[in-house]
């Protein structure tokens, strides 16, 4: 049986009177791509924030099979929990490589691996080794897109929390990103718990998948059964 990277367990979150996460629980195992999918407002980005330590919340969350609860984001980083958020988080004056550089911080037995992690960076996206002195926010969105999980890949993660990495990118760059996102799972087993709204792709590329729905979890199965669920299809896919 594959052990779990990670256990979500009754995660709840308000914003005031807000319930944006009504008690969800799901978990990811080690080695597995799983996606949580769900339309604008769903409580996907909260999810991953409650899981990074980057926002309150109740419940419990596990990592490695112990309690990640109450730990701060910074501990988590040096742990191998890596989040890639939504909107990049790069920072647009600095150059490629001081944004790569800033990798590190926070994981220490990463820092001896630099050079090895950036050369594994320059593999999967060649476009940011010609860009390497270059300022951040002059690259185009796929670009910006590339750096972030590049980065994240720098601070080794053991577990990679992606928030929406295709939202506002050219399909080429879509699929170039969902491509990179299956090679860093199966060719440096990082475990992935990827965040969509484009479904479809999400879904093609998961072992499991699970649908939220205004802060709750309406379905989960396999990505190809859900690709192959009605309501998916109807919702979701935009198949009739
Ligand atoms: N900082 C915040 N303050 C108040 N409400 C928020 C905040 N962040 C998110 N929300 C609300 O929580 C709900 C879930 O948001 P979010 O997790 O960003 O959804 P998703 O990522 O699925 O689009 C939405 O109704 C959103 O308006
Ligand atoms: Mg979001």
């Amino acid at each position: 049986m594959d052990a779990n990277t990670l256990v979500v367990e009754n995660l709840k979150v308000n914003y005031g009177n807000v319930q944006a996460l009504k008690g969800i629980s799901f978990s990811v195992p080690k080695g597995k791509i799983v996606s949580l999918i769900g339309a604008n407002g769903a409580g996907k980005t909260t999810t991953l924030r409650a899981i990074s330590g980057n926002c309150p919340s109740n419940g419990n969350v596990s990592f490695h099979g112990h309690s990640i609860s109450n730990k701060q984001s910074y501990q988590l980083v040096g742990e191998g929990l890596i989040h890639c958020p939504e909107g990049r988080g790069i920072f647009p004056n600095l150059t490629v490589m001081e944004n790569l550089q800033l990798g590190i911080v926070g994981r220490h037995s990463a820092k001896e691996h630099f050079q090895k992690n950036l050369q594994i960076g320059f593999e999967l996206f060649p476009r940011l080794k010609e860009r390497i002195s270059q300022a951040a926010g002059t690259l185009s969105g796929g670009e910006q897109q590339m750096l972030a999980i590049a980065r994240a890949l720098i601070g080794e993660p053991e577990l990679l929390l992606l928030d929406e990495p295709s939202l506002g990118l050219a399909p080429q760059v879509v699929k170039l990103i969902f491509e990179i996102v299956v090679k860093i799972n199966k060719e440096k087993g990082v475990t992935v718990l990827l965040v969509e709204q484009n479904a479809k792709q999400a879904l093609k590329i998961s072992d499991y998948a699970y649908v939220l729905e205004t802060g709750t979890i309406s379905l989960e199965g396999k990505g190809s059964e859900l690709l192959d669920n009605e309501d998916v299809k109807k919702i979701y896919l935009g198949e009739h």
